[in-house]
Formats: structure tokens, sequence, C-alpha cells
């Protein structure tokens, strides 16, 4: 694996790729959800690309960014391994030199949810995508749906930006208990960590019982009070969605998605079902 930092280095490191190229951008922390869009990237590519890039931009909270845990040579070993043949650890300064002035700025389906609750949030996602999508120029971006909304945000800024890359979405990986894998959870201490299972289970109880036809307002109220009997100090949203739109549905129909916001202690921690 090639690991390139300055984007005089990246250019000359894509020049050097032919045949069809995956791009698997992260903010590192590497787990086995984040190994799982290596893999599919490896099925669906001749060479990967990965990214390793803590965005400030896409934090709306200061100490979020300062506690984002980094470990970036654990994470180079561990692409190694899996096959990645390509990574780019960028700079901030080169990301967004002097006088950076130009970002992406996202509406419609942003929003809500996550856009509601962390303000500048999915612009800093779809500027920082963007620029790392034209920057390696891949044919495939995979992004895993743990992030269901930010999945959305990056297929409609693609399209309207006329990117040329498909988007692919690869189903959440999830540890043993059902909590989804995520860079997150090394924050929880370990009463935290057994608490958090509640998020995952209160959207399978959630699903469950949206199929058996119960009404869903009454559905996303107990959620909601299960998770907060169960140690979690705020919800910030748990909502039955039309999949596609992300628009709230209260009855069912076509494809829907549960999607979920909760705090516990002081991490946040985000989580979806399909339905
Ligand atoms: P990060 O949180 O590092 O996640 C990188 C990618 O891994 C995202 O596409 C995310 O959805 C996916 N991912 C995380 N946990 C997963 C899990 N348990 N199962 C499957 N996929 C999982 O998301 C970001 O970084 C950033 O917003 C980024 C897109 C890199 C832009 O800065």
């Amino acid at each position: 694996m090639q690991t390139v930092r300055s984007s005089e280095e990246l250019a000359r490191a894509r020049a050097q790729i032919t045949g069809v190229l995956a791009l698997v951008p992260t903010m590192g922390a590497l787990h086995a959800g984040h190994m799982a869009l290596i893999e599919e990237a490896k099925r669906r590519a001749d060479a990967v690309a990965a990214t390793i890039f803590v965005n400030p931009t896409q934090f709306n909270d200061k100490d979020d960014l300062a506690r984002y845990p980094r470990q970036e040579a654990d994470d180079a070993r561990k692409l190694e391994q899996a096959g990645c043949d390509l990574l780019w650890v960028p700079s901030v300064g080169d990301i967004y030199p002097q006088g950076f002035s130009t970002s992406v700025q996202m509406s419609g389906i942003a929003d809500r949810w996550e856009g509601e609750h962390r303000p500048g949030h999915f612009d800093g996602v779809a500027t920082i995508v963007a620029k790392l999508l034209l920057a390696v120029r891949p044919d495939v971006a995979l992004f895993g749906e743990k992030d269901f909304q930010q999945l959305a945000v990056i297929r409609r800024m693609v399209a309207d930006l006329s990117i040329a890359a498909e988007v692919v979405g690869v189903p959440t990986v999830r540890e043993p208990d059902g909590l989804a894998l995520s860079s997150r959870n090394a924050l929880l201490s370990p009463d935290e960590r057994s608490r958090a299972v509640a998020l995952p289970r209160a959207l399978e109880a959630a699903r469950d019982a949206v199929l058996d036809g119960v009404d869903v307002g009454g559905v996303l109220g107990e959620a909601q009070d299960s998770l907060l009997e169960a140690g979690f100090s705020r919800v910030d949203y748990f909502a039955l969605v039309d999949a596609a739109t992300l628009e709230p549905i209260d009855r069912p129909s076509g494809e829907m998605r549960l999607i979920a916001a909760a705090v516990i202690g002081n991490t946040r921690l985000i989580d979806n079902v399909q339905i």
C-alpha cells in the first residue's frame, strides 16, 4: 500500500492507477464497519483507495472534534492487511488552504434529523466528500448505511454536482450484542457501553411493532421512553421515515427506515434499521 499526504503526491499516485478505482473515505479509528467497506470496494474494483481525514468543518461541537480518536499507524496497518492499494492522509492546510471560501451547501434531504441537531454538519460532509471525489476521481465510492442520512445526502450531492462516481451503500456492521460499530463507541464507559445496546434493541422492537400494525406514534413514543429508562439522557429523534426522501411518515408504506439519535453520558450515538 502506498501512503500519500500532499495533493501533488496524490495526483502522481492516481495517475499510475488503471482500471476501476474504488474510494473509501474515512475519519480513521478504523473498525470492522470500515473494513466491510474496503472488502466491498475490493469486490467492485481493480484498485482500492482510502482516505483518513478528521474533517474539522463537519464537527459542530469543538469538544467532539478534540475527543475524536486518532490512531493513524494502526489504521494504516489494518488497511494494508485488507489489501488497500492507496492511502491518502491529507493535512487540514492542504484541504482548507488559507482563504478557503467555497463550500457545498445542502438543503432538502439534509435539513431534518442530523441536519437539525448538528447545524452545518452536512455542509461540512458534502464539501469534504466532493473535494475527495474530485481529487481522487474514483469510479465507485462506498459509504456505510450506519450513517443513513449521510449516505442519502452524498447520493444527492453527487447527482446534483454531476460527479462521475457511483455511490454504493454498505450494510451496518454490528457487535455481537447488536450495537452498531462506531469510532465513538471507544468513548463509552463500561457501564454506558452495556446500556448502549438499548438503542439497537429499541429500533428492532419498533420495527417489529410497525410490521405488526401497531400505531406508529405510539411505537415511536414507547421507543424513546425505553431509551431514557435504559440510561440515555436525551433522545434527539426516533423516527419512521421514507427511505428515499427521509421525510417522516405516520403509517407504513413503501421502503421505510427507522432512524434514531440519542445521547448516553457524553457520547451521541446514531443508528437505523431497514423495514
Ligand atoms: P467515518 O465515521 O470514519 O465513517 C467512514 C465510513 O464508514 C462512512 O461511510 C460510515 O457510514 C462507515 N461506517 C461507520 N460505521 C460503520 C458500520 N458499523 N458499518 C458499516 N459502515 C460503517 O462518515 C464519516 O467518517 C465522514 O463523515 C466522511 C464520510 C469520511 C466524511 O468526512
